[in-house]
């Protein structure tokens, strides 16, 4: 099966969802490596309950971010992962170490791309009134939040929500996005070699609605 490594820099429900599609059988892929940029991240633990290799590696301990990237880039690939999922990895990554990887890095983000790049999404689409809300699944570059998003789940925003609750609402979504984003990825149904995304050979013109 597909080699797949994580990076993950919080409490990890992603990956979680992750190793349940797994479980389930809708999801053929090995992971190999789960990683993070905070030693306590809950993804860790959950990797460890998995009996998958984890690594955590501080950024204090380098001088600069294409330092730190190109040592955890280079371990990754180590690990013979040929497939990168970014699951709540709060880091901006480094164009140059990020070379390597195009069209085979993909991130989840709790928005409905282009809009909200960055933090707090949920506050600033309740602050905009907007009657929808969602997330993402897009391919990585080194522009945060930037690469062509390849699909997305909506969600209706009610009367009544608030930040928490809208995250909370969104959450199981992103739970169903995110594996079936992985799955056709790593059958080779979505392409992108940094200039067109494409879906069954054909361009990908909007996102997927999932
Ligand atoms: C998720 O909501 C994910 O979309 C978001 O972080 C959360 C991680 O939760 N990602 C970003 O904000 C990326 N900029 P998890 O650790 O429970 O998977």
């Amino acid at each position: 099966p597909a080699k797949v490594a994580v990076l993950a820099s919080g409490r990890g429900s992603n990956l979680a969802a992750m190793l349940d599609a797994r479980e389930r059988g809708e999801l053929p892929v090995e992971f190999v490596l789960v990683g993070s940029d905070k030693a306590s991240a809950g993804a860790l633990r959950l990797a460890e309950a998995a009996n998958i290799p984890t690594l955590a590696l501080d950024p204090r301990g380098y001088p600069d971010r294409r330092a730190f990237d190109l040592d955890l880039f280079q371990r990754i690939a180590a690990s013979g992962a040929d497939w990168l999922v970014l699951a709540g990895f709060m880091r901006i990554l480094d164009g140059e170490a990020l070379k390597p990887w195009v069209g085979r890095i993909i991130n989840i983000h709790p928005s409905l791309l282009p809009k909200y790049r960055g933090l707090h999404t949920h506050r600033r689409a309740l602050e905009a009134g907007d009657r929808e809300h969602g997330a993402s699944v897009h391919f990585v570059t080194a522009e945060l939040d930037g690469g062509p998003v390849i699909a997305q789940a909506y969600l209706p925003i009610e009367a009544g929500d608030d930040e928490q609750l809208l995250a909370q609402r969104l959450l199981p979504l992103e739970h169903r996005l995110l594996p079936t984003v992985l799955a056709l990825l790593v059958s080779g149904r979505l392409q992108w070699d940094g200039q067109a995304a494409r879906f069954d050979g054909q361009p990908l013109a909007s996102p997927l609605r999932l």
